[in-house]
C-alpha cells in the first residue's frame, strides 16, 4: 500500500513539475503565455492530490486543513490559467499579475507540501 501511494506522490510530483516547468519556460523564455501543457500539469497534479487526500489508512493522520488550503489554491490556479486563456483568444493579453501569480501559486503549494507536515 505504501508503495501504491509513493507512486502516487510520485504522479504528483510529475503534475507539478509540468505546471511548473511549463510556467517557468514562459517566464524565463520571454512568451509571457499561458499554454496548454499548464493545464495538463494542473490536473495531473489535481487528480493525484486528490488521491493522496483520501485516507490510506498509514503514516499517521492526514492533515486536512493543509489539503483545504492546497485544494482552493489549485482551484485558484486553475481560474486564472482559464481566464488567462480566454484573455488570450480574445488577443486581449494575459496581465502580468496574473502570468505571475501563476507560478507563484503552484509554488506556494509545493512549499505546502513539502513544509507543512
Ligand atoms: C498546483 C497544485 C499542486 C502542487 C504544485 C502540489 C505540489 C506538491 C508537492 C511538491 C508535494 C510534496 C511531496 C513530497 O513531500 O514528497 C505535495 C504533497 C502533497 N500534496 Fe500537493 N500539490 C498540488 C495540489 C494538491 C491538491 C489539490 C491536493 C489535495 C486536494 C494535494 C495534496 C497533497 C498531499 C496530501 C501531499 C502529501 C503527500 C505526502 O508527502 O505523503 N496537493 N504536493
Amino acid at each position: 500500500m505504501e508503495t501504491l501511494r509513493l507512486i502516487v506522490v510520485l504522479i504528483h510530483l510529475v503534475g507539478f513539475a509540468v505546471l511548473f516547468g511549463a510556467w517557468a519556460a514562459q517566464a524565463f523564455g520571454g512568451g509571457r503565455q499561458i499554454t496548454r501543457i499548464m493545464d495538463y500539469g494542473l490536473l495531473i497534479a489535481g487528480l493525484a492530490g486528490l488521491a493522496l487526500a483520501a485516507p490510506w489508512g498509514i503514516d499517521g493522520e492526514l492533515n486536512y486543513v493543509k489539503i483545504g488550503v492546497k485544494l482552493v489554491v489549485l482551484i485558484v490556479i486553475g481560474a486564472l490559467l482559464g481566464i488567462g486563456t480566454a484573455r488570450q483568444k480574445r488577443d486581449e493579453g494575459v496581465p502580468p499579475v496574473m502570468f505571475w501569480l501563476i507560478g507563484v501559486l503552484t509554488l506556494v503549494n509545493a512549499g505546502l507540501g513539502v513544509l507543512w507536515r
